[in-house]
C-alpha cells in the first residue's frame, strides 16, 4: 500500500496532482521535485535528474508519479523498474506515441485511427513545395517535442516559409525539427480526451477543453495552455463512445500489439469536425491545464487507479466518480508569455482568493522569496473553481482571479465560452 507519493515536476500540474493525491486515506506524505511555491516538501531534483530522483524514492520509500514528459522521454521509468521502484507512467517504447509525431501519425494510419491526412518531409524545399500544392491553410508540426509550441499553422505560403525556416533551418525546436509533419487543416472544436491504461485496460477521466491560444477568440501563438474546463457539453453520448472505442481504446490495443504497452495516462487531442473525432496529437502524461479541473471535481481516490496502472490490474476497479458540476480553470501568465517574460514580481492577493468557496489556486511558475511568493515561469497560476454548471464556475473563478494581483499579469477572459455559447444555444 502506498504510503509516500514523490510527484516529479513543478507545474499546475503537479500541484493539483499532489493536493489530489494527498486527499488519499492512504497517503501519509507528498513530495515534490522539484515543486513550486505552492507545495511543501520540495526536494530541490530536477524532473532530468534520474540518478537524483531514484536515490529520494529508494530513501523515503515512495511511490513515483511522473508529471512531464522530458524524464519518460528519457527512460525514467524503466530506470525505476530495473530497480523494482514503484512508478506510475508509460516507459520509453511507450512514450515513442507522444515523443515522435512521426511514429504517432504512422502508428494512426496502420492502426485505422482517424486523423487529418499528412505527409512527412526531411528536406525543407520538399515541404515547401507539397505545401504550394495544397489549398491554405496548412499545419506544419515538429516530429520531436516543443513544450506545446511546435504545431503551427499557416495560412498564407509566406507564413509557411517562416516556419518551415524557424522549425528545420534555424532549429527552434533543437532536433525534435529534423523531421516535420505537414498536415490539412482540420475546421472544429477541440477535445482533450485523457485516461489510465494498464497495457490492457483503459479508464476514460471525466472530458475536458482545453485553450491553447495565448489570446481571447483563440488568436495568437500557441501556448502550453492558458485555461481548461471539464465536462465539455458538446461530446454527446455518442460521440463519448465513439472517441472511448476507436479511438482511446483502440490505441491501447494497437499499441500493445506492438510491444509496446501503455501504462500510465493515455491522452488524446482531438478535433471534432462534423460529429467525426480526429487526433490532432497523443501525449502520455497528463494534461496541464486539463489536471487542474479534473481533479478538482474528482470524487474517487485517485491512488488506486496510479497503482492499479503500474500494476496492470485496472480491470478490478470501478469506473471514476465525478461531481456532477462544471470546473473552469483560468491561468494568469508572466508579462510576455509565451514569448520571453520578466521573472520575480511579487503576487499578492492569493490568501483572498484561497479563502473562497470552491476555489483553489494551482501554483505553476511560483517560488518563495522571503515571506513572498514571487513569479518563476510563464504560466504562473491556475485559478480553479468547482460551480454547480460551467455558467457558475466562471463566474466563480474570474471572482477569483480578480483578486489576485502581479505586475505584467495576463489571461485569458473567455474560458469555458465555447461550452456556455452551446449550452446557450440548446
Ligand atoms: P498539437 O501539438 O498537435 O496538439 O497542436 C497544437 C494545437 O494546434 C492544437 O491543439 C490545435 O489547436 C492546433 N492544431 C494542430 N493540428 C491541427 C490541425 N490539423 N488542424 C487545425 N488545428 C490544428
Ligand atoms: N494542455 C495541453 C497539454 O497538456 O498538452
Amino acid at each position: 500500500m502506498i504510503k509516500r507519493v514523490l510527484v516529479v515536476g513543478s507545474g499546475g500540474r503537479e500541484h493539483a496532482l499532489g493536493w489530489k493525491l494527498n486527499q488519499s486515506p492512504n497517503v501519509e506524505k507528498i513530495l515534490y521535485a522539484p515543486g513550486n511555491g505552492g507545495t511543501e516538501n520540495n526536494c530541490s531534483i530536477k524532473p532530468t535528474d534520474i540518478d537524483g530522483l531514484l536515490k529520494v524514492a529508494k530513501h523515503k520509500n515512495c511511490f513515483t508519479v511522473v508529471g512531464p514528459e522530458v524524464p519518460l522521454g528519457e527512460g525514467i521509468v524503466d530506470r525505476f523498474q530495473e530497480k523494482e521502484l514503484p512508478i506510475f507512467g508509460p516507459d520509453k517504447q511507450a512514450s515513442q506515441l507522444e515523443l515522435s509525431k512521426v511514429f504517432s501519425k504512422k502508428f494512426m494510419q496502420n492502426h485505422g485511427i482517424s486523423t487529418a491526412n499528412f505527409r512527412v518531409f526531411q528536406n525543407p524545399d520538399d515541404a515547401l513545395e507539397y505545401i504550394k500544392s495544397k489549398e491554405l491553410p496548412m499545419v506544419i508540426k515538429a516530429d520531436g517535442l516543443a513544450a506545446g509550441k511546435g504545431a503551427i499553422i499557416c495560412r498564407t505560403l509566406d507564413e509557411a516559409r517562416i516556419a518551415i525556416d524557424r522549425v528545420m533551418i534555424k532549429q527552434e525546436f533543437g532536433s525534435a525539427g529534423n523531421r516535420v509533419i505537414v498536415e490539412d487543416f482540420l475546421h472544429g472544436f477541440e477535445v482533450s480526451f485523457i485516461g489510465i491504461a494498464d497495457g490492457i485496460n483503459f479508464i476514460p477521466f471525466a472530458t475536458s477543453q482545453d485553450h491553447k491560444q495565448v489570446y481571447d477568440g483563440d488568436l495568437g501563438a500557441n501556448t502550453g495552455g492558458m485555461g481548461a474546463y471539464s465536462p465539455v457539453p458538446m461530446v454527446s453520448d455518442e460521440l463519448y463512445e465513439m472517441i472511448l472505442n476507436k479511438i482511446m481504446k483502440k490505441t491501447v490495443n494497437g499499441m500493445r500489439q506492438e510491444g509496446r504497452e501503455i501504462k500510465g495516462v493515455l491522452y488524446a487531442g482531438i478535433m471534432i469536425c462534423n460529429g467525426i473525432p480526429y487526433v490532432l496529437e497523443f501525449n502520455c502524461r497528463f494534461g496541464d491545464p486539463e489536471t487542474q479541473p479534473q481533479l478538482f471535481r474528482m470524487k474517487s481516490d485517485l491512488v488506486p487507479y496510479l497503482e492499479a496502472s503500474a500494476e496492470g490490474n485496472l480491470q478490478s476497479l470501478d469506473p471514476i466518480k465525478w461531481e456532477s458540476g462544471s470546473a473552469v480553470c483560468v491561468v494568469m501568465a508572466s508579462g510576455g508569455y509565451p514569448n520571453a517574460y520578466e521573472r520575480g514580481k511579487v503576487i499578492h492577493g492569493l490568501n483572498d482568493a484561497m479563502k473562497m468557496k470552491d476555489i483553489m489556486v494551482f501554483h505553476a511558475g511560483t517560488e518563495n522569496q522571503g515571506e513572498s511568493i514571487v513569479t518563476s515561469g510563464g504560466r504562473v497560476l491556475g485559478i480553479t473553481a468547482l460551480g454547480r454548471d460551467t455558467q457558475d464556475a466562471v463566474e466563480r473563478v474570474y471572482k477569483a482571479l480578480k483578486l489576485i494581483r502581479f505586475e505584467g499579469a495576463h489571461h485569458r477572459k473567455d474560458i469555458g465560452n465555447q461550452a456556455l455559447g452551446y449550452l446557450g444555444g440548446l
